[in-house]
């Protein structure tokens, strides 16, 4: 895998240099120690988001995943999901709404678990490349009597149209992506990719720099 080293090596070094800073020269300063062992940390955390994003999408790319498909409501998976991660939200003050016309309840026919995994990765996203007192907003659309669109839009930092067509690949980040979070291993809409073309459906977006972001994917409407 392309990068998959450069990947590994920057959390590495940077842990190494730390953890030899702290060895060689202790620094009396409890500040300064504490945050050395801050700085550890989270890049141990890195390398274990990346572990497990490594796993999930080696399988996928092995073709392993079997989705279990069931009937669910749309608008409540969205709400629920972001009810679970509020407490991330809460520090930037971000909101979530579905759009107006869009609440009426739709029914599709999918994998829950494998799509609430993609909707969290957009939550996350909108989050951490969110603006102070935003918005994250959803909307559900019937496009035509087999397929339903549902579109997560921020008013985040948004990505520049040069990065745009390289957004899905793994490891892909911009460095805006890489300056507001640490800890992400730039494979989230890469495995939402894989989720969606195992569905037979399709992932797009649309950004504007300093204006947001739209990720919209299709999903098959509920069987009757
Ligand atoms: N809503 C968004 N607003 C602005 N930039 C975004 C948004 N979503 C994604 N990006 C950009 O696309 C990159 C890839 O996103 P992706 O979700 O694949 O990885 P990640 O969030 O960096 O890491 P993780 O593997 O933890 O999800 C991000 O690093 C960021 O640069
Ligand atoms: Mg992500």
């Amino acid at each position: 895998m392309q990068n998959l080293s450069h990947e590994f090596k920057t959390p590495i070094f940077t842990i190494q240099s730390y953890v030899d800073t702290l060895l060689q020269d202790e620094p009396e300063n409890p500040v300064l120690r504490r945050k050395f062992l801050e700085k550890t940390a989270k890049n141990v955390e890195r390398l274990t988001n990346l572990l497990t994003d490594l796993d999930e999408i080696s399988s996928l790319e092995r073709g392993e995943l079997v989705l279990v498909k069931t009937n669910f409501v749309v608008q409540d998976l969205l709400k629920d999901t972001f009810e679970s991660i509020s407490i991330k939200a809460e520090p930037k003050a971000i909101k979530f709404s579905i759009k107006k016309g869009c609440e009426a309840p739709i029914v599709v026919h999918a994998d829950k678990e494998k799509i609430r995994q993609i909707v969290l990765n957009l939550f996350e996203n909108a989050i951490k490349y969110g603006k102070h007192n935003g918005s994250i907003k959803a909307g559900i659309y019937r496009t035509d009597d087999k397929r339903i669109l549902i579109e997560v839009s921020d008013d985040g930092v948004g990505i520049a149209e040069k990065s745009l067509p390289r957004i899905f690949e793994r490891f892909y980040r911009t460095d805006i992506g890489r300056s507001m979070d640490a800890t992400g291993s730039g494979l989230g809409l890469a495995i939402c990719k894989h989720i969606i073309e195992a569905h037979g459906q399709t992932i797009h977006i649309r950004s504007t720099q300093d204006v947001g972001t739209t990720i919209g994917f299709t999903l098959r409407a509920k069987k009757d």
